[in-house]
C-alpha cells in the first residue's frame, strides 16, 4: 500500500513537510510506503473551467501544461492521500487551491475515480485560521467520496519559522495519532 503526501507550501521542507513526515513515520512503521511531493517552485495554475475533462473522461486535466496531471496520476495510483497546506490568510495556499480545483473537477468528471481512497488534510499556522484551512482541505475529500480518518484533535500544528512546529508537542502528537488511524483504516479497507 502507498500513501502520497502533497505539500502545498511555498517553502520546501518547512513546517507542513514536518507534519506530513510525522504522519508518514507512523505509516511506515506499519509497512505502508510513502512518497512526498513538494509543490514549492513547481508550476500549477487554477482551473480554466473549459470542462473538457467531462468530455474526455480520461482521468486527466485537459490542460496538460503544468504539474496538475502529475499530482492527479499520483493520487490515482495511491491508496491514501495526505494534502498538507500552511495557512495563508486563513486559507490553503494558492497552489493547493489550484490542485484541489483541478483534481476535484477531474475526479467528478470520471465517476469519482478517487472514491474510497483514504484522505487526510494536514495544516500549519503561525496563529490564526488553521481550522478554516483544515475545512478547505476536507471539502476536497468529502465531496470526492473519500474516507477521512480522524485524530484526537483537528489536524493542525503551530509554528512560524521552518522547524518551529517540532516544538508543538500537541500538534506533532496529533499527527502521530492521525498516522496510526490512517494505517489502521487502510489495512481494514484493503484486507
Ligand atoms: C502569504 C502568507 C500568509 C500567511 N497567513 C497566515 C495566516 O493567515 N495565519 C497564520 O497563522 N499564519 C499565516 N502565515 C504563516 C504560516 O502559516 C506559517 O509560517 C507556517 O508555519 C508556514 O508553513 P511552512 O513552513 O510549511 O511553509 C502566513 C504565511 C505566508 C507566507
Amino acid at each position: 500500500m502507498k500513501v502520497i503526501g502533497i505539500n502545498g507550501s511555498a517553502r520546501k521542507g518547512g513546517n507542513t513537510a514536518t507534519m506530513i513526515n510525522t504522519v508518514f513515520g507512523e505509516l511506515e512503521k506499519e509497512g505502508i510506503q510513502t512518497e512526498m511531493m513538494e509543490m514549492s517552485g513547481k508550476n500549477i495554475r487554477g482551473c480554466i473551467a473549459c470542462m473538457k475533462c467531462f468530455k474526455n473522461k480520461d482521468q486527466k486535466c485537459a490542460v496538460d501544461k503544468d504539474m496538475a496531471n502529475e499530482y492527479i496520476a499520483a493520487m490515482l495510483e495511491a491508496d491514501g492521500i495526505v494534502l498538507g497546506s500552511p495557512t495563508y490568510f486563513a486559507n490553503i495556499s494558492t497552489e493547493m487551491k489550484a490542485l484541489v480545483d483541478r483534481a476535484g473537477m477531474v475526479n467528478r468528471a470520471n465517476d469519482n475515480m478517487l472514491a474510497r481512497k483514504v484522505g487526510a488534510g494536514v495544516v500549519v499556522a503561525r496563529r490564526g485560521g488553521a481550522i478554516h484551512t483544515f475545512n478547505s482541505l476536507n471539502h476536497f475529500f468529502f465531496i470526492g467520496e473519500m474516507i477521512v480518518p480522524g485524530a484526537d484533535y483537528w489536524n493542525m500544528g503551530f509554528g512560524r519559522e521552518k522547524g518551529d512546529v517540532t516544538g508543538d508537542d500537541e500538534g506533532i502528537g496529533t499527527m502521530k495519532i492521525l498516522g496510526r488511524n490512517m494505517a489502521w483504516l487502510l489495512k481494514k479497507l484493503n484486507a
